[in-house]
């Protein structure tokens, strides 16, 4: 399993614990929390449910924490659905019309809905209405639902999968972006503060470094470094500590894990491109985790690059493995080659 991804229940425990209660606890994304802020107070001031939001970024950065944190400026209940738990037009149909007046209807990994509930949604969001299709077929008989106005908060790492029509219906359209260091530093510190550990500030930057810009990865390093202090009796975590706990977990100074340079391995072995399927047998992942998790910081880091052939290991990726660099330009340096 990839250390960052899918986080299995205690840790999403763990994560819970140590959510931000506010916006003011909210670490960085400056400008998605002052239009967040704008939007919140301008629709309070009017009585009106917020406008629909979409979250987009890649996994831990903190869509489901803005998704609460808009819930409690608005003043009112977070109702938390996925589109994968959408099976059927009936579980739609049903969370709609239980909605409560100005309630916010969460719907995580929104690009998972199945296409035929669009529809239902977008006449939800805009009409305040949904047909209920009563007997299917020529002489189809429907009925027309009351649904409370709400306001949609939808998160999704995968902009790309949604349509231009669904993505316009909504008003407020945020992209998170990883954090610089500095924020996830000031994350773990908030957060060894909560967890009453003493976290000195070159341990922090060290944790901060190494975690690919994501709060959640952080976080988890600082669960891991912690036990360690623990073990070792220490009345601190240092950086001793900090740098004994990342060689641990494996995570070097780019912040890549063992599947990481697993993955360039396998690539630079292969000495040519290649295509996502095959890259994803190779590496046992499946495409999406390839594609949503492992890719984007390789490519950040520049050791990997798409190319229209595949996926090429970059000559940075030979440096930071410590292997001899091929002669002449790497594919990924002539994307266009033959
Ligand atoms: N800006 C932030 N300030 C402080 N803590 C944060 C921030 N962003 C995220 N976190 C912490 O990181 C954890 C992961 O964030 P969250 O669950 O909101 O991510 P997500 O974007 O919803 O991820 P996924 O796509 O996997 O659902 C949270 O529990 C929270 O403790
Ligand atoms: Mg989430």
């Amino acid at each position: 399993m990839v250390f960052h991804d899918q986080p299995d229940p205690k840790e999403r425990e763990f994560d819970r614990s140590l959510r931000p209660g506010s916006f003011a606890e909210f670490v960085g994304q400056q400008q998605i929390r002052d239009n967040l802020g704008i939007a919140i107070q301008a629709a309070r001031g009017r009585r009106e449910p917020l406008d629909h939001v979409l979250l987009c970024g890649p996994p831990g950065l903190g869509k489901t924490t803005l998704a609460h944190l808009i819930a409690a400026g608005m003043g009112t209940d977070l109702v938390i659905t996925s589109g994968p738990a959408l099976g059927a037009p009936k579980d739609l149909a049903g969370t709609l019309t239980r909605l409560q007046r100005d309630q916010v209807l969460f719907i995580d990994e929104i690009h998972r809905l199945p296409k035929v509930l669009e529809e239902y949604l977008y006449s939800a969001m805009e009409d305040h209405a949904i047909d209920v299709v009563l007997d299917p077929g020529p002489s189809g008989r429907s009925v027309r639902l009351g649904v409370q106005p709400f306001t949609l908060v939808g998160a999704t790492t995968r902009e790309g999968l949604l349509t231009a029509a669904f993505r316009s219906r909504f008003g407020i359209v945020e992209r998170l972006e990883p954090y610089p260091t500095t924020d996830i530093e000031q994350i773990l510190l908030r957060a060894a503060v909560r967890l009453q550990v003493t976290l000195e500030p070159a341990a922090a930057h060290l944790c901060a470094e190494r975690s690919r810009g994501t709060p959640r990865m952080a976080l988890r390093i600082l669960r891991r470094v912690r036990d360690l202090a623990q073990v070792q009796q220490k009345p601190a975590i240092d950086a001793g500590t900090a740098q004994q706990g990342l060689e641990r977990l494996r995570i070097d100074a780019l912040g890549l894990e063992e599947v990481d340079r697993k993955l360039l391995r396998a690539l630079i072995q292969r000495g040519d491109a290649v295509g996502l399927k095959t890259l994803a047998a190779m590496v046992d992942e499946a495409e999406d985790t390839l594609e949503d998790v492992l890719e984007p910081h390789l490519i950040r880091c520049g050791l990997l690059a798409r190319t229209p052939r595949g996926r090429v290991a970059t000559a940075a990726a030979y440096r930071h493995l410590g292997l001899p660099e091929p002669p002449g330009p790497r594919p990924g340096e002539l994307p266009f080659a033959p």
